[in-house]
């Protein structure tokens, strides 16, 4: 009999019923160190007293209007991340994928407008993720998301990751933008280099070519800037966003410059959800915190002591580890044993991690995590590796 959740997960056998900080509580009082934070939603760790403040005080006065009518949570947001980033507008959505969705519809709508319909292909590369609805699943185009959900949005060029010379044969007057990940996330923590980055983007001025970047995991913060592409100088015409904005609630936006929202005029998209003043209240209140320039500071601080710590671990388990990898704190321990052996390990420690692609562990802990607390992480991930060595010895 099929379970009452439609199985699309395995679960580990796992129950939360609190979280605090860095530290999750299981219903048996077991405590966590939760270094997957809801996989890089958990920005500030969880019950942050000034998000419980900022939600509880929305949800007090009004939890819902509709987009027919301002929501001045959703202008302060919308204000706020104008002012610090390359996009002179933003929609707000409830998730990754339906930035997704939006950023690939702008795209196509601003080469419509400009009387060159043709002009719909979209470029992106292999070990991507954007999400799982159609076009999300399309954009990405590995087997393993797309098989069986055929068929599938038209229009996508997917190209290795890194190979220089397939880009610039890809490039044509059909091409309409190129959308890419900073550092892949689910990928398995794969930073672009600096110098990509600007190479995409000399390579989409050339060609006119709009850039949409998804910094949907490695945005708000997560690498020790406020979005990743800062590290290489330069910007985006769209932007994805999602995850860490809403801290634990559900909210995402699509970024953009004037002239690549030109399209997106009234009636031509739209949400229910999208910017419900609950998620933006909490949203603003994240912004206001992480977008300061010593909270920043702070972030790769302890990005530096993580990483140390984590090579260390790394070195003293080299039959278990390869390297460590990632921006910030953004980390991966790329694997030589199962890395999911490892992630399950870590539950017997106490500790937690996300599995990602290329045998990849995945670390996104909170941005404010304490360094007690990183110490603590890297002694119970040494534990853990020691206990794959031995099951496998
Ligand atoms: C880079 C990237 N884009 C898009 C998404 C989809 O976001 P969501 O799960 O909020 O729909 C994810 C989710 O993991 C992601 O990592």
């Amino acid at each position: 009999m099929i379970a009452s959740i439609l199985p699309t997960y395995s679960r580990a056998p796992l129950t939360f019923v609190s979280g605090e900080g860095s530290w999750l509580t299981e219903a048996d009082g077991r405590r966590f160190l939760d270094l997957g934070a809801g996989i890089a939603v958990n920005a500030l760790g969880h019950a942050h007293p000034a998000l419980v403040e900022a939600l509880s005080g929305q949800a007090n006065a009004l939890w819902h209007v509709s987009n027919l009518y301002n929501i001045p949570a959703q202008q302060q947001l919308a204000d706020a991340l104008v002012d610090k980033t390359f996009a002179d507008t933003v929609f707000f959505t409830n998730s990754g994928t339906e930035a997704c969705e939006l950023a690939i519809k702008m795209a196509r709508k601003y080469w419509y407008d400009k009387e060159q319909p043709a002009r719909t292909e979209i470029i992106t590369f292999s070990g991507s993720f954007h999400g799982r609805s159609s076009a999300g699943i399309a954009a990405a185009g590995s087997e393993k998301m797309t098989k069986g959900f055929g068929p599938l949005l038209p229009g996508f060029t997917h190209l290795e990751f890194g190979d220089h010379d397939a880009l610039q044969a890809a490039v044509s007057d059909t091409t309409a933008a190129i959308m890419v990940e900073p550092v892949q996330g689910e990928g398995g923590i794969r930073p672009l280099p600096d110098a990509c980055l600007k190479g995409l983007r000399d390579l989409c001025d050339q060609h006119g070519i709009l850039m949409i970047l998804d910094e949907v995991q490695c945005g708000m913060g997560r690498t020790g800037k406020l979005f990743a592409h800062e590290w290489a100088g330069i910007t985006p015409d769209i932007m994805m966003v999602a995850k860490g904005i809403g801290g634990g609630f559900p909210l995402g936006a699509v970024l953009a410059t004037e002239n690549a929202a030109s399209g997106m005029t009234t009636g031509t998209h739209g949400s229910t959800y999208g910017g419900n003043p609950l998620a933006c209240a909490v949203g603003a209140k994240v912004m206001e915190i992480v977008s300061d320039d010593a909270f920043l500071a702070e972030v790769n601080r302890k990005a530096g002591l993580m990483r140390q710590k984590l090579e260390g671990v790394v070195a003293a388990h080299s039959d278990v580890f390869e390297a460590v990898r990632g921006s910030g704190l953004m980390l991966g321990l790329k694997c030589k044993a199962a890395n999911t052996d490892v992630v399950n390990a870590g539950f017997a420690e106490g500790v937690l991690t996300v599995p990602a692609a290329d045998n990849v562990v995945r670390l996104l802990p909170a941005l404010n995590i304490p360094d007690e607390d990183i110490g603590l992480a890297a002694q119970r991930l040494d534990a853990a590796a020691s206990h794959v060595m031995g099951a496998n010895a």
